[in-house]
């Protein structure tokens, strides 16, 4: 009787262990090769921002980058989400400043050395994160018809969107001057800087 059970059981875990292993790559097969590339690229570039931005904060202190900073955690997290659902390797490494993609691994190197000459010169490697971010949000919300997907883009770039402001109005303030557009038109930055 208990060799039945046993044996029951046995099958019983073999089953689960079978639907596991298929439905995993019918997850993922639910986004195509792009949509995960994008999925991928899009949690690293977040934690690009977030990474930077403890640099800058261990720097400078300002408040603006700790705020920043926790705000891009979220962005993280909501990409791991969709990861996780559709069943995609985590890209983002547990360590500050590790990247998997070589050229957010070069870009921050380049944006931590500017960083480091001025707080101005931080203020406008943040604009610059933020700038580039919403591009390609944009970019990657028109590369996908997934509503969720749309939808978790969609609360990135708006969250952008802030960060974006708060950057161009330090910046404003130690120069004295307008902020002018870095990566995307002058005419996109002034919409989102509600000019
Ligand atoms: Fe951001």
């Amino acid at each position: 009787m208990r060799k039945k059970i046993c044996r029951q059981m046995a099958v019983a875990g073999l089953l689960a262990a079978a639907l596991f292993v298929s439905v995993a790559p019918v997850l993922a097969a639910g986004l195509t090769p792009e949509e995960q590339e994008q999925l991928v690229f899009i949690r690293e570039e977040e934690k690009l921002a977030r990474d930077v931005y403890i640099a800058m904060y261990e720097t400078w202190g300002s408040l603006v980058f700790s705020d920043i900073k926790a705000s891009e955690q979220k962005h993280m997290d909501a990409v791991l989400r969709l990861l996780v659902k559709y069943g995609i390797p985590d890209p983002a490494s547990a360590q500050i400043g590790v990247f998997n993609d070589p050229n957010l691994k070069e870009l921050y190197r380049k944006l931590v050395a500017q960083g480091l000459t001025s707080l101005l010169g931080a203020m406008m490697a943040g604009a610059w994160i933020e700038e580039t971010d919403i591009r390609d949000l944009r970019a990657a919300i028109d590369g996908t018809t997934k509503t969720d997907l749309r939808r978790v883009y969609g609360n990135l770039e708006e969250g952008s969107g802030n960060h974006l402001r708060a950057f161009a109005s330090h910046i404003e303030a130690l120069t004295g001057a307008r902020y002018v557009a870095q990566v995307l038109s002058q005419e996109e930055v002034d919409e989102i800087l509600g000019r």
